[in-house]
């Protein structure tokens, strides 16, 4: 068969990196997206390849329709096909209180996010309907379920892409295309995770009940799950990655 071929945002560093690596060891031909971080993008191709997989790096803003356009053509263009999308790139959001959020904060954040989920679903979709096979995999986060102080503007635009998940994955389903969330909670080794002081880290493994916090690989291997034959027959699914934190 011919290899399935996985386009991945926002796959410089974190999860995304760890996703293009894992999916690459699983015989998918990855397309390695980044906004500014070539260095880093090339370095996750060139470990793809080096274990004898295929990579291509596409620098694309994952909010800019025209960019969007560029890097699905892209991939179609080098290997004639798109199976998955994992869209996994993160953009930026103000840690704040509601008292202190204003409008323009959380409006960018709804937009920005909503905007990247519409361009990419947009752009994927027609060659995966014409094929009649897809997977559709999105990252959100538990924090669109379960509030923590100062995570408004990300726990309310991801819960925004969950219903947007559910809505695109009733549509697309007859097609034999697949759409499902990962919500991991704190993942280890991420820009989000360093952020953070190390008390509150060691709380938030404390509270989880697998006493750690998630690792970038952990989230990838259910990523892969989702973008598998093996989940074939589940979709409009949230699955957490959070050592039992939340159970929804
Ligand atoms: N880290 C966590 O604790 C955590 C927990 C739950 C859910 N998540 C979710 O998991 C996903 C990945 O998180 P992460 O922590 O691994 O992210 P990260 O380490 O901050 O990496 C973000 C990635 O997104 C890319 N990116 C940012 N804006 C972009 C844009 N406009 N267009 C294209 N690429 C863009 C970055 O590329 P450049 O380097 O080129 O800017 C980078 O590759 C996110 O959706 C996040 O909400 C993360």
């Amino acid at each position: 068969m011919t290899e399935r071929v996985c386009l991945i945002t926002g796959a410089s560093r974190g999860i995304g990196a760890a996703t293009a690596r894992e999916l690459a060891g699983r015989g998918y031909a990855v397309v390695v997206n980044h906004r500014d971080s070539a260095p880093a993008a090339d370095a996750v191709a060139h470990d793809v390849r080096a274990a004898g997989g295929d990579a291509e790096v596409v620098q694309a803003d994952v909010t800019d329709p025209g960019d969007v356009t560029r890097l699905v053509d892209t991939a179609q263009q080098r290997w004639g096909r798109l199976d998955v999308l994992v869209h996994n790139a993160m953009t930026p959001f103000p840690v704040t209180s509601f008292a202190d959020l204003r409008w323009d904060q959380l409006g960018t954040k709804l937009d920005q996010e909503l905007r990247a989920a519409h361009l990419l679903t947009h752009a994927v979709l027609p060659g995966m309907t014409d094929r009649g096979y897809g997977r559709l995999v999105y990252l959100s986060t538990g924090l669109s379920r379960r509030p923590r102080t100062g995570m408004i503007a990300l726990g309310v635009a991801k819960a925004a892409l969950d219903s947007f998940v559910r809505y695109v994955a009733a549509e697309v389903a007859p097609h034999n295309i697949t759409a499902n969330v990962v919500a991991p909670s704190t993942v280890d080794d991420t820009a989000v995770s360093e952020r953070l002081p190390d008390e509150l880290r060691e709380q938030l493994a404390a509270a989880t009940p697998m006493r750690r916090l998630a690792r970038p690989e952990d989230v990838a291997r259910t990523v892969a799950h989702f973008a598998g034959d093996d989940a074939g027959f589940t979709t409009g699914s949230w699955a957490p990655v959070n050592g039992g934190l939340i159970m929804p």
